[in-house]
C-alpha cells in the first residue's frame, strides 16, 4: 500500500516536471505530445498485463527529456530520477527503456529486449501517425521552411530535397511495420490507412498522377493494404 502511494506520488511529480520541461518546446516535443504518448501508453497497457506499469508510465513521461533535438547533455532524465530518491534498479530500467526506442537507433525493424521497450516504442510511434501525425509533420516542415512538396523531387530520388510529403515515404508510412504489440499494431493499422487516404486525396486534388503512381507502387512494394 505504502509502495503504491509512493509510486503514485512519483508519477504525479514526474507529470508536473515533464509539463514544465516541455512547456515552451516548438520542435515537435511539446507537452501535448508527451501527454498523448502517456495516454497511448495507458491504453496499450490494458492489453499487456506482464509489463511493469510504473516503468512504462515513467518512461512515457520522460522519453523526450534528453532528445538529441533538444541539445541536452543527455543526463537530464537521470538527474531528475536521482532527485526522486528512487531505487537504482528502477532508475536503470527506466533509462534503458527510453534509450532503446529512438527511430535512428532502432530503425524500421527494431528488436527490443523488453516488453516495456516495445510498449514505449509503440506509444511514441502512434503519435507520429494518423491525423495527429499529419499535423506534426506539417508543423515540423513549416518550422524548418520545408516546402510541402516539390513536383519532380520524388522520395529518395537522387538529391531529393526534404519536403513534408517525402517525409511520409521516408518514415511515416514505414511505422506500421515497426509496431511491436498486438494493440499497437491494431491502432497503427487505422492510423496508417488514414495517412494513405490523406495522400491519395492530396495527389488527386492536384492531379499529381506521377505521385499517385509512386504511392501505389510504394504500398505494393511494402505489401501494405489500402
Ligand atoms: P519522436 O517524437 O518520435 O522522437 P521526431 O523527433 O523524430 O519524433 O520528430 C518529431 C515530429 O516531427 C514527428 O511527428 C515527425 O514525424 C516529424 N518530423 C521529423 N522530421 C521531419 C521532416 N523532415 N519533415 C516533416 N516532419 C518531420
Ligand atoms: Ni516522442
Amino acid at each position: 500500500m505504502e509502495r503504491k502511494l509512493k509510486m503514485e506520488n512519483i508519477l504525479e511529480k514526474t507529470y508536473e516536471f515533464a509539463k514544465k520541461y516541455h512547456e515552451s518546446d516548438r520542435s515537435g516535443h511539446d507537452f501535448a505530445h508527451i501527454k498523448r504518448v502517456y495516454e497511448n501508453m495507458n491504453k496499450l497497457l490494458q492489453g499487456e498485463q506482464m509489463a511493469d506499469r510504473f516503468v512504462c508510465q515513467m518512461s512515457a513521461l520522460l522519453h523526450d527529456v534528453d532528445d538529441h533535438k533538444l541539445y541536452t547533455d543527455g543526463k537530464n532524465t537521470e538527474r531528475f530520477l536521482q532527485s526522486l530518491n528512487m531505487d537504482s534498479h528502477l532508475i536503470e530500467k527506466i533509462l534503458e527503456t527510453i534509450d532503446a526506442i529512438s527511430f535512428s537507433k532502432s530503425g524500421a525493424h527494431p528488436q527490443f529486449k523488453t516488453i516495456e521497450m516495445k510498449l514505449l516504442s509503440d506509444a511514441d510511434k502512434l503519435d507520429a501517425m494518423g491525423a495527429i501525425g499529419i499535423c506534426r509533420a506539417l508543423n515540423f516542415g513549416f518550422s524548418k521552411q520545408q516546402p510541402l512538396l516539390i513536383e519532380n523531387e520524388f522520395p529518395k530520388s537522387e538529391n531529393s530535397k526534404k519536403t513534408v510529403i517525402n517525409h511520409f515515404f521516408e518514415k511515416l508510412l514505414l511505422l506500421k511495420d515497426a509496431m511491436q504489440t498486438v494493440s499497437g499494431k491494431r491502432e497503427a493499422e487505422k492510423r496508417h490507412l488514414f495517412m494513405v487516404s490523406f495522400l491519395k486525396q492530396f495527389f488527386a486534388e492536384q492531379n499529381l498522377v506521377e505521385w499517385q503512381k509512386i504511392l501505389d507502387s510504394f504500398l505494393s512494394a511494402n505489401k501494405m493494404q489500402e
